[in-house]
């Protein structure tokens, strides 16, 4: 097993296009890139089988859309690509143990997550909490390495990744999310909900990659307002495809919103006007690309449009 501290040798830069046809290139070798630094920085032999539950949560699934973010990010502000690596892991560890928790009987009580049973399915629930757990200590651990980033930029990574995470941001809107089972919240409350639930950390990705590079004020306001519009636009695009995609090719329970009466864009809004607002964000996206004034930002454009045009 590879040290967290060790960087995997896979890690070659790889150039993001700027013209559409370069772009699946790019995002094929990209996913192959995290792929390899998951495998290499998620561990096996740990006590009791806990590694085998964190690799099953986060290896071979899942369309790392969070890691593809923070690499683009850092394209767009010639950021390095060490620390865009690492951050691209962390962000994609915290995004798993989410998954594994909203999955368990006490939260949304799902048994299919990218194709395959839970994690509390296959492991049962302690384990899936505490493969949760320790994902979670991990990704805080691939951002801080011995050498190789340098100490400031660990810090500020760690900041962003903690804010996105906790109280004010992922955890926070899990909260809200099982607090208003049942209840009709008004828009207002509902993208309150989801901005924290799903698309703090979007956004976070998208910052994370910044801060790998320079950047100045008004390019970062203009990062942030694109990550908080993608962000949100993620979460409308679920809730749309929770009624109108099939489980198999979801990877997840289809209709489950619906099911456990869960307030979402679609229930509140209705179909078509939850369409418009994805619409609607995926130009507010795009105008913030524009305005930041960066110059390679195709693939971050690209990857807007492939957020709102989704079928899983
Ligand atoms: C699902 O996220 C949970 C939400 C935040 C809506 P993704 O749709 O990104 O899940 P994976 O990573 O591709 O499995
Ligand atoms: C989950 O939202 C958001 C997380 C923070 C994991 P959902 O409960 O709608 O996600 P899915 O539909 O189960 O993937
Ligand atoms: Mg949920
Ligand atoms: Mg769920
Ligand atoms: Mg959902």
């Amino acid at each position: 097993m590879r040290l967290q501290d060790e960087a995997p040798g896979h890690a070659a830069v790889i150039d993001a296009p700027d013209a559409p046809a370069g772009f699946e290139a790019w995002m094929r070798a990209e996913l192959q890139a995290v792929e390899s630094a998951l495998d290499a920085w998620v561990p096996a032999d740990t006590p009791a089988g806990l590694g085998e539950a964190m690799r099953y949560g986060v290896l071979d699934g899942g369309k790392r859309l969070r890691p593809l973010l923070v690499l683009a990010s850092c394209h767009a502000v010639r950021g390095t690509r060490e620390a865009a690596l690492r951050a691209a892991v962390s962000v994609e560890l915290i995004h798993a143990y989410s998954l594994i928790h909203d999955d368990m009987p006490c939260m949304d009580n799902d048994v299919l997550r990218r194709g395959k049973p839970t994690v509390h399915v296959r492991f049962g629930q302690a384990q899936a909490m505490l493969a949760g757990d320790a994902m979670q200590a991990l990704a805080f651990e691939v951002l801080t390495p011995a050498s190789g980033v340098a100490p400031a930029l660990q810090a500020r990574l760690c900041a962003l990744l903690a804010r996105s995470a906790g109280h004010a941001g992922m955890a926070g809107g899990q909260a809200i999310d099982l607090a208003s089972i049942g209840k009709p919240l008004d828009e207002h409350a509902l993208r309150d909900m989801h901005r924290r639930k799903t698309g703090a950390l979007l956004q976070a990705s998208v910052l994370m990659g910044a801060a790998c590079g320079t950047c100045d004020a008004p390019a970062w306001a203009a990062l942030s307002d694109y990550g908080a519009a993608l962000g949100l636009a993620f979460q409308v695009v679920d809730d749309i495809l929770d009624v109108t995609q099939e489980s198999h090719k979801l990877g997840k329970t289809a209709g489950k919103d619906v099911h456990d009466n869960k307030p979402t864009y679609v229930s509140v809004l209705g179909l078509e006007a939850a369409r418009r607002q994805a619409a609607d964000l995926r130009d507010r996206a795009q105008d913030a690309l524009r305005r930041s004034a960066l110059r390679d930002t195709a693939t971050l454009a690209q990857l807007a449009d492939m957020v709102v045009e989704r079928d899983s």
